[in-house]
């Protein structure tokens, strides 16, 4: 009997050890019911008639931003910057750009989003720097004893494809923000004919080393070498320079890109694990966020979050990207999940998500953004209505892991196309227009003239602003506020609810999910199509509605219950058993 009693508590501990320590994995608790929003600052406000959004202008928006139910924030970057790629060219990691403010501006921020209970989180471009940095002139200038000789990757000779490479770059039409090839010729560099390039050509790769150098490349260090540790120590004194002054975490850029012929990222890997328990010991209330779209090998790399997005392994696409958008044109599926037509298939996305969310969700939250300045916003093409944009943003905000809003996304901005680009941003431009406060020749964003703005606005005739449906009760934006609500005060819809596909995976509309926790059960269903749709599901039980969008029945049965939804509607039930 002792014996057995012994046991029994032996194996209470070992279980309160392992969710402890799995927890301790997830990150600082305020993770658990974290809500993001992302600012592309250079859109968001402008407070000095510049045309371009900043750092006070961001400030100034804290108390709208809260009412969302927001509670962190991601800005692309604000350091200053050669804005050759929309400011992931840095060129002083140290300071915040002169269009968005100072470093003070920046400390005020977080002062007074931490006043509102909001977080606030940067980007850290950990990959590469600008070609216009004091690191790069020094490292280029040639003095093998300089602090930075070994920042950058440098060689005298390249392969002939390389060189090929660079000669196709040189043809295109703007070489500049082509990612075509590895290595730029550097003409002026005393320290090497050529430079290894991250991205674009106005990126030097920092040099992390490689994961197995080749004896015969003289250029490629190893991870250990002088050189590569300098720039890890470098990059910590980045993020404590910064968490030091308040800010509460970071977006890794291109996370899997640090340590070079890595095929299988171990020894990436092994970097960031180092990097997180740095952080953990002295910043354990940071996070870290990757954008590496493979959560499976990024979270037990130590990141918090990590993006599931347009790169990496396919699960957005197939939800969202319409076949005629700059972002689905060469993708082989008929249709988005998400698109009117109701051709499209969850078949790819439950597979590879819920791979992903089994092996992840213990040590670490997946995330699926509304948007990002990457790529199209949920309002394009055909999928243009509130209607429709309500029923994705159930989706955003009904699955577990951390939500991300996407600027503007709230009140449902569309992505427009044909802009000319802009600081590298190619199709990106329709992506990153300024926010659509108000209407009138600026949307209230800046009080230049139209010509000055950043991008041009189009607020469909001032209907899409943020005063037009603040006056609503039935608009996006209040509907989003809703669902937030709803999330924050609902544990088993909250960030660590567990998650279900309880319809058929396929071409197989509405698409019905459980989130649950502790005993409570909710079933979310969505239709995006423009036909209605009914499904059976395995008996829940009773279930009372807590939001609706368009017209949806819930029908249950002693074995099945059966869901029954008109087009472009969805709902969120609670049942009880
Ligand atoms: C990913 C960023 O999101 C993108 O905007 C940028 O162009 C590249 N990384 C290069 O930093």
């Amino acid at each position: 009997m002792r014996h057995k009693q012994t046991l029994a508590l032996l194996a209470a501990s070992l279980l309160t050890c392992s969710s402890m320590s799995a927890q301790a994995q997830k990150g600082p608790e305020w993770l658990a019911d974290a809500a993001f929003y992302q600012i592309y600052p250079s859109s968001y406000m402008d407070t000095d008639g510049d045309g371009i959004g900043d750092l006070p202008g961001i400030t100034s928006k804290l108390d709208y931003i809260k009412s969302l139910g927001i509670n962190a924030l991601w800005l692309n970057p604000i350091f200053e910057s050669g804005w050759f790629d929309g400011g992931y060219d840095i060129i002083d990691f140290y300071k915040v750009d002169p269009r968005f403010g100072t470093n003070t501006d920046l400390v005020n921020l977080v002062k007074e989003a931490h006043k509102r209970g909001i977080k606030v989180c940067l980007d850290l471009v950990a990959g590469h720097s600008s070609n216009k940095s004091e690191w790069f002139k020094q490292s280029a200038a040639g003095d093998r004893n300089d602090r930075y000789a070994d920042y950058y990757i440098w060689s005298d000779s390249i392969s002939q494809k390389d060189k090929h490479d660079i000669e196709l770059r040189n043809q295109e039409a703007d070489p500049q923000s082509s990612k075509r090839g590895a290595w730029v010729e550097a003409p002026n560099a005393s320290r090497g004919k050529y430079y290894l390039k991250n991205y674009y050509i106005c990126q030097p790769a920092l040099n992390y080393g490689y994961a197995n150098p080749n004896p015969n490349h003289p250029w490629e260090q190893s991870v250990d070498a002088p050189g590569p540790q300098a720039v890890r120590r470098e990059l910590r004194n980045i993020m404590s320079f910064w968490f030091d002054k308040g800010v509460d975490g970071f977006r890794v850029d291109m996370a899997a890109s640090l340590v070079k012929n890595d095929p299988d990222k171990k020894v990436t890997v092994k970097l960031w694990q180092e990097m997180r328990a740095w952080k953990d010991k002295y910043y354990p209330q940071c996070v870290l966020i990757s954008e590496w779209s493979n959560p499976e090998v990024s979270i037990p790399a130590g990141f918090n979050i990590d993006f599931m997005i347009h790169i990496g392994t396919n699960v957005y696409c197939t939800l969202f990207f319409p076949r005629d958008t700059p972002w689905g044109k060469n993708k082989n599926y008929t249709e988005c999940y998400f698109d009117p037509s109701g051709k499209g298939s969850n078949k790819t996305f439950f597979d590879n998500y819920s791979k992903a969310y089994n092996a992840t969700c213990d040590k670490g939250y997946i995330a699926l953004p509304s948007a990002n300045h990457d790529f199209q916003r949920p309002n394009i093409g055909r999928r243009n209505t509130p209607d429709q944009l309500k029923v994705a943003m159930t989706f955003f905000l009904t699955m577990p892991g951390v939500p991300f809003i996407y600027y503007g996304d709230e009140i449902g901005m569309k992505y427009q196309p044909g802009l000319t680009p802009k600081e590298g941003s190619r199709e990106r431009s329709g992506t990153r227009t300024p926010m659509q406060w108000t209407s009138g020749p600026t949307a209230g964003f800046s009080t230049c003239t139209p010509d000055k703005l950043y991008f041009p606005v189009d607020t469909e005739k001032g209907k899409i602003t943020v005063a037009e449906e603040e006056k609503d009760k039935n608009s996006l934006l209040n509907y989003t506020r809703k669902l937030l609500q709803l999330r924050h005060s609902t544990p088993a819809l909250n960030n660590n609810g567990k998650w279900q596909l309880v319809s058929q995976e396929g071409n197989v509309y509405p698409m019905v999910y459980t989130r649950s926790l502790n005993g409570v059960t909710y079933v979310v269903a969505l239709n995006p199509s423009g036909r209605k749709a009914m499904t059976s599901i395995a008996h829940q039980g009773k279930a009372t509605p807590q939001i609706v969008t368009g017209k949806a029945n819930y029908k249950t049965g002693s074995k099945s219950d059966q869901l029954t939804l008109n087009a472009f509607s969805a709902a969120v039930y609670r049942i009880n058993q």
